[in-house]
C-alpha cells in the first residue's frame, strides 16, 4: 500500500511532535487526533467475539452482537459462512465508532489446555488461516481495519509477558506462521497485533525479523503494526524492528521523552518517524477515516434480526455431533418427561473470558428452547447436578452505586451508576471524577429458596460488604491478597455462609474506596446456595423418570479465558460422575459438551449422544436446541483433535513454560500431525463429525497424475446425499509424500470444502492443490559446505558427505505422494497417486 499523495502531502505537514504523538494511543481505546490537518481520533475495539467498543462487561452496559467464538467457527469448515460473521462484526465496530477491529485471532490450538483457545480456530494452519483470512475479508469490506493478533508464537497465557516460544523453524514457517500469511496473503489484512510473548529470544513487539523481516519483506505486508496493550518494552529496538503503534496510550515506550532520547542519543534518526506514521495515515485512509468526525461519537448498540438469525446459524453450523447412537434428533411428539440437567444447562456459557468478552444484544437459554417445542403437558425438569465456579457466580440484580469524589464517601453524590448484576467495575477514571473515588451500592435480593448462603467477595480496591445493616464481609480491614480474578486485578476471594429465607428480601450494601487500586477499579459480590451432600442423585432421580436426558456438562469463562490456561483436560468438578451415572439411569442420554477445547471423555462409549457445542454465542440456546430436535444439522467437524488424554497431547511436558521459556519441542508435529506420526489411539479425529444424513464421497479424479513441482493440480470429487434429510459433507482432502528430504508428518490438510445437499442431490466440487501444498520449510545449514570439508580433510578415505542445502527456503520434492480424500483426518477411504517431477519452478512463496 504505497502512501497516496495525500498520506505523503499529511506526512509533510505534520510537526515533528506531532508524529510523536501519532505513534501511540491517546487512550485505552484511541490514538492521538491532530486536528489542524483533520486527522481524527481513531477508536479501536476488541474483537474477536464481536465488537465491544469501550464497553466492559461489568463496567459498561452497552450492548454488541456476540458470535460463536473461533474454534466454534473453525468448526463450520464454511469460510464463507465465516466471512460472513466477519462481515456481521466489522459493521458492528462502526457502530461503536470504531475503525479499527482487534481481531482474529489465529494462534494454534497447541495444547487443549490453553486459555485462549476459544479465540483460535483450529490446531490445523491451513483451516485456522483459511478462517482467519475469511473473517479478514468480510470485516474489512465493512470500513474497518483488523488486526491479526498475537503475532508470533502466542499458544500460552502463563507468564504471557515473559515467556519466550521456543520455536524451530520448519515448525514456525510449517505451522504457526501460517495462518498469518494467509490473514495477510489471502484475507489483505490492513493490521497486526504483536503478540506479549518473547519469540526465540526477542519480544515480539521489537521481533526484526519477525516484524521487517518475515512479514513486511517477504510477505510483503503494507499495513500497520501495533502492540498488544502493554506489550511493549524497548523503544528503539521496537522503532527499528517496525512497530508503529504502540498501545494503550498514553505511550511508555514510545512516550515524546522517549522517543526523543532515543533521537538524541543517535540511535534513530528523527526521519525513521515517517514510515510508521506514513503507514498508519495510509491505513486510516484507506478505511474511510478521513471523513469521521475528529471525536468519535458514543458507543451504539444495533441489535438486528437479521445479525440473530446469522449467528444462530453459525452456532448451530459449528456443534459437531460426535457421537450417535440413534437417540438424536430427539422427536418432541414422543416424548412426555424430559430431564435437562448438568451445570450449564440453564446458563450456556456462550462466550470464553478475557478482552473477548462483551456485554451481549441477547442471550438465547436453552431450557426455554426446549420448553418451546413441547406442550404444557410435558414435563420438563432441571437440576444442575454439580457446580463449577471457580468462585461464587455475581448476582443477576439490578444494582444502583452512588459515587463520590474522593476516597471516603464525603461529599454529595457525584455519579449515579446501575449495573445489572453485582459485578461492579469501572475501568480507567471515571468522567470528571478521576481514579480516586468512592461508592456506597445497594440492591435487594430474594431468594428462591431458603437455607445457608455463600456470600462472597473480590476487589480491586478495598469494600465492605453489609447485609441487611450487618458487617458480613470487610476487606478495608482485612485486605485479602492479589488473586486472579477481575482481569488479574482482583484480590483473592473470601467468603462468609448467610442463612436466607425464601420469599424474604434481603438488603446487600457495598461500600468501596478505590484505595490500592489500578486501571480496574470495583468489586464482585457473589451469592450462592449451598448444596446437599449429594446434588448429582436428584440429577439421576430425574433423569430416571424422563423419556431422555440433556446433560450439559462443560466449563466457563473462568476456565477457558484469557489470562490462564487450564490445569487439567479433565471437565471441572463432579461432571464426569454426574455423566457417569446420569448415563446409567437413562440409555438416552445425550451429553452436550459446552467448551471451547478438548476435555477427557472416558464416559463416551457409555452414553447415547455427544454433541461438542463449542461456546456458541448469544443465540446458542436455541441453535443447540435446534440441533437437538432435528431442526438444523449439525453440521459441524472438529477442528481439533480430541486426545484420549491430555498426557498423549503434543505438547504434554512442554507447557506451559518452564524458567520463562516454553519449548515447542513437538516441532511440526502439531495436533493430528503428532497422534498420526506417534499412532496414538484418540477419543475423537480432526475433522471427525457425524450427520443426521448419510453422503457418500465418490472416487475423486486428479487433473493430472503427473506434473511438474511447483504446478497446482486440482481434485475433483463428486458427493452425494443418500439419505433422507438435507445435510452437508466436509470433503478433506490430505498430502502425504511417499519420501522426503527431510521428516514430514504422515498426510497434513491440504484443501477442503463444505457441500449442502438435498435427500438425493450430487454435486462434483473441486478442490485446488497449489504448489504449497506439497512444500515443506528446508531451514537448511549454512555450515554445511565448511562441514563437508572437514569431514573430507579428516578421513580422505571416508564416505562422500551428503549433499545438503545451505539456504533456507521452500522446497517441493519430486517425487510420488498419495492425495487423500474422505470426511476426517481418520477416514480417508479414497488414495490417489500423484508424480510430482523435478522442475526449474521457483519454490513456492505462496
Ligand atoms: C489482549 C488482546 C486485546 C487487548 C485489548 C490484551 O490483553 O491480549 O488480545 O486485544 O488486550 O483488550
Amino acid at each position: 500500500m504505497p502512501a497516496s499523495h495525500k498520506v505523503e502531502q499529511l506526512v509533510g505537514e505534520l510537526t515533528h511532535d506531532e508524529k510523536v504523538l501519532l505513534l501511540a494511543g491517546s487512550d485505552m481505546w484511541s490514538t492521538h487526533p491532530v486536528a489542524r490537518l483533520g486527522i481524527p481520533k481513531v477508536r479501536v475495539t476488541d474483537g474477536p467475539s464481536g465488537a465491544r467498543g469501550g464497553s466492559i462487561p461489568g463496567a459498561t452496559t452497552t450492548t454488541s452482537l456476540n458470535v460463536p467464538c473461533a474454534a466454534a467457527l473453525g468448526a463450520t469448515w464454511d469460510v464463507e459462512l465465516v466471512e460472513q460473521i466477519g462481515r456481521a462484526v466489522g459493521a458492528e465496530a462502526r457502530t461503536k465508532a470504531a475503525r479499527v477491529l482487534l481481531a482474529p485471532t489465529v494462534n494454534i490450538h497447541r495444547s487443549p489446555l490453553s486459555g485462549r483457545n476459544f479465540e483460535c480456530y483450529s490446531e490445523d494452519p491451513l483451516l485456522s488461516g483459511k478462517s482467519g483470512a475469511a473473517f479478514i475479508r468480510g470485516a474489512q469490506s465493512q470500513g474497518v481495519a483488523t488486526t491479526v493478533k498475537h503475532f508470533a508464537g502466542n499458544e500460552a497465557e502463563t507468564e504471557r509477558y515473559t515467556t519466550s516460544s521456543i520455536v524451530d523453524a520448519r515448525a514456525l514457517r510449517e505451522v504457526y506462521l501460517v495462518p498469518f500469511e494467509l490473514a495477510v496473503k489471502e484475507g489483505g489484512t490492513l493490521g497486526v497485533m504483536t503478540g506479549y510473548n518473547r519469540l526465540n529470544g526477542p519480544w515480539c513487539a521489537e521481533h526484526e525479523e519477525l516484524l521487517a523481516g518475515i512479514l513486511r519483506s517477504e510477505w510483503g505486508f503494507e499495513g500497520f503494526v501495533l502492540s498488544d496493550w502493554f506489550a511493549c518494552a524497548h523503544t528503539v529496538s521496537a522503532l527499528r524492528a517496525g512497530l508503529d503503534l504502540e498501545m494503550p496510550g498514553t505511550g511508555r515506550f514510545y512516550a515524546p521523552e522517549k522517543i526523543a532520547a532515543a533521537i538524541d542519543g543517535g540511535e534513530v534518526a528523527a526521519s525513521d518517524l515517517d514510515a510508521p506514521v506514513s503507514r498508519l495515515l495510509s491505513v486510516f485512509e484507506r478505511v474511510g477515516a478521513f471523513g469521521d468526525p475528529l471525536e468519535p461519537p458514543p458507543d451504539e448498540a444495533v441489535d438486528k434480526p437479521e445479525d440473530r438469525a446469522l449467528v444462530r446459524r453459525a452456532a448451530s453450523e459449528s456443534m459437531v455431533l460426535l457421537r450417535n447412537t440413534g437417540v438424536l434428533p430427539l422427536d418432541a411428539t414422543k416424548m412426555r418427561t424430559i430431564a435437562v440437567l448438568g451445570p450449564n444447562a440453564d446458563r450456556l456459557n456462550v462466550n470464553g473470558g478475557g478482552s473477548a468478552s462483551l456485554n451481549p444484544h441477547h442471550r438465547s437459554e436453552l431450557l426455554p428452547a426446549i420448553r418451546d417445542r413441547f406442550t404444557s403437558d410435558v414435563e420438563l425438569a432441571h437440576v444442575a447436578g454439580c457446580d463449577i465456579d471457580t468462585s461464587t457466580p455475581a448476582l443477576r440484580v439490578p444494582v444502583t452505586a452512588e459515587v463520590y469524589a474522593g476516597t471516603d464517601w464525603q461529599g454529595p453524590v457525584r455519579l449515579t451508576k446501575s449495573f445489572s448484576s453485582s459485578e461492579l467495575l469501572f475501568f480507567g477514571p471515571v468522567e470528571d471524577i478521576g481514579e480516586e473515588f468512592s461508592f456506597r451500592a445497594s440492591a435487594s435480593y430474594t431468594p428462591d429458596a431458603s437455607g445457608p448462603y455463600e456470600l462472597s467477595l473480590v476487589q480491586a480496591g478495598r469494600a465492605r460488604v453489609h447485609v441487611d445493616g450487618e458487617l458480613a464481609l470487610d476487606g478495608i480491614t482485612n485486605p485479602p491478597p492479589q488473586g486472579t480474578e477481575l482481569y488479574g486485578l482482583g484480590s483473592k476471594e473470601t467468603t462468609t455462609t448467610i442463612v436466607l429465607t425464601a420469599g424474604t428480601p434481603v438488603d446487600i450494601v457495598v461500600d468501596y474506596t478505590s484505595l490500592f487500586s489500578v486501571l480496574l477499579r470495583g468489586v464482585k459480590i457473589g451469592l450462592r446456595p449451598l448444596t446437599g451432600d449429594d446434588p448429582i442423585a436428584e440429577a439421576v432421580a430425574a433423569a430416571a423418570r424422563a423419556d431422555a436426558a440433556v446433560l450439559v456438562v462443560g466449563t466457563n469463562a473462568q476456565w477457558e479465558s484469557e489470562g490462564s490456561d487450564r490445569e487439567s483436560m479433565d471437565l471441572p468438578g463432579e461432571q464426569d460422575e454426574l455423566v457417569r451415572r446420569v448415563a446409567a439411569a437413562n440409555p438416552n442420554t445425550v451429553v452436550v459438551v459446552n467448551t471451547a477445547s478438548p476435555v477427557t471423555m472416558d464416559w463416551a462409549d457409555d452414553v447415547g449422544a455427544i454433541v461438542q457445542a463449542w461456546f456458541g454465542g448469544q443465540e446458542m440456546g436455541d441453535a443447540l436446541a435446534d440441533v437437538l430436535f432435528g431442526d438444523a444439522e449439525p453440521s459441524g467437524r472438529l477442528p481439533t483433535t480430541i486426545p484420549l488424554r491430555v498426557e498423549h497431547s503434543p505438547s504434554y511436558g512442554n507447557f506451559p513454560t518452564e524458567n520463562g521459556e516454553v519449548r515447542y519441542a513437538e516441532g511440526i508435529f502439531v495436533g493430528y500431525r503428532w497422534y498420526d506420526t506417534r499412532a496414538l489411539p484418540v477419543r475423537f479425529p480432526f475433522g471427525h463429525g457425524l450427520s443426521y444424513t448419510t453422503c457418500t464421497i465418490g472416487a475423486p479424479g486428479l487433473s493430472e497424475s503427473s506434473v511438474a513441482a511447483g504446478d497446482t493440480v486440482t481434485v475433483d470429487v463428486t458427493v452425494t446425499n443418500t439419505g433422507a434429510r438435507r445435510g452437508a459433507e466436509v470433503v478433506q482432502c490430505y498430502v502425504a509424500p511417499r519420501a522426503s528430504a527431510l521428516v514430514r508428518p504422515p498426510k497434513e490438510l491440504k484443501a477442503f470444502t463444505k457441500v449442502w445437499l438435498d435427500p438425493g442431490e450430487s454435486r462434483t466440487v473441486q478442490l485446488e492443490l497449489e504448489p504449497r501444498a506439497f512444500a515443506y520449510w528446508d531451514p537448511g545449514n549454512p555450515e554445511w559446505v565448511h562441514l563437508a570439508d572437514m569431514q573430507r580433510e579428516c578421513n580422505p578415505f571416508g564416505p562422500r558427505p551428503p549433499e545438503k542445502r545451505t539456504e533456507a527456503g521452500w522446497r517441493i520434492d519430486a517425487g510420488v505422494y498419495d492425495v487423500l480424500v474422505g470426511r476426517s483426518s481418520a477416514d480417508l477411504p479414497h488414495r490417489l497417486e500423484l508424480r510430482l517431477t523435478p522442475s526449474d519452478l521457483p519454490a513456492p512463496s505462496r
